[in-house]
């Protein structure tokens, strides 16, 4: 056989068939109108396995986690709302392009939610950015809120908040608590995420259905400390401290 008759060989998302594919190597998928998967690209799949893997080192990890986080905050812009917005180009000809409408900002769940500012800032200069101090306690998995400050006028913007994990949900239910209880409507808030386990994706996103999450992946589940499997461990920790 020559060459040129010779089997393409699959490569990309088609590598394997899907049956054939080693289970968690695409996200689970989900059933809410409102949770938002990435498209399991080869790209973030390959950025995935270098952050999820034990053997990687911690500038490694920041900065695969900041490549996945950055098409996470791309991803998020595309749900908000925009306007039509009419230019002329150098050449004199126009261009009915779009503009977006209304305030943004940034809410990071502290502190594995601050891995997240730089990303948005990247590509909203001077973005505000509010912080809430949730912690999970390690026994129990519940969540307790010991901090926040936010914008004054956060509720008359749009809000994208910020936390790498998704575990049980408590956190993030936690932090939506806040944000609705100052002003918040549940619609203008984006919460992005890059791994959540299903039943934690589930309950958030029952709880919230005007709410939208952008997750790279829906694990497969959690384990009997709560944490997200396979998962990567702490991502606080392999951020910020290990
Ligand atoms: C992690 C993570 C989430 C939370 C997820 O934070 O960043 O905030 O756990 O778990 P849940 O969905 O079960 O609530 P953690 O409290 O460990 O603090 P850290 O950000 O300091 O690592
Ligand atoms: N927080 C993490 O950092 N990882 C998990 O798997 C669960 C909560």
């Amino acid at each position: 056989k020559s060459d040129s008759q010779a089997p393409s060989r699959p490569v990309g998302p088609e590598y394997r068939s899907t049956s054939q594919k080693p289970t968690a190597t695409i996200s689970t998928e989900i059933s809410h109108p409102n949770v938002h998967i990435l498209p399991q690209t080869p790209q973030l799949i390959a950025l995935l396995t270098m952050i999820r893997d034990r053997n990687t080192g911690r500038a490694d990890f920041i900065f695969y986690s900041n490549r996945i986080i950055r098409l996470l905050v791309e991803e998020g812009l595309n749900h908000l709302p925009v306007v039509e917005h009419t230019i002329t180009t150098p050449v004199g000809r126009s261009y009915s392009g779009v503009k977006f409408e209304g305030k943004i900002c940034g809410v990071s769940i502290m502190r594995a939610g601050e891995s997240m500012e730089q990303g948005l800032r990247d590509c909203c200069r001077s973005v505000r950015i509010g912080k809430i101090l949730i912690q999970r306690d390690e026994d129990t998995s519940k969540p307790k809120l010991y901090y926040d400050k936010l914008p004054e006028d956060i509720a008359n913007r749009w809000v994208l908040l910020l936390d790498p994990m998704l575990a049980t949900g408590g956190s993030a239910l936690m932090a939506v608590e806040v944000l609705i209880s100052r002003g918040v409507p549940e619609e203008h808030i984006l919460f992005l995420n890059l791994i959540a386990s299903p039943e934690g994706a589930a309950k958030f996103a029952e709880r919230f259905p005007k709410l939208r999450v952008v997750t790279a992946f829906v694990d497969q589940g959690l384990d009997e400390k709560n944490y997200i499997v396979p998962g990567l461990g702490d991502f606080g920790d392999r951020f910020y401290t290990m």
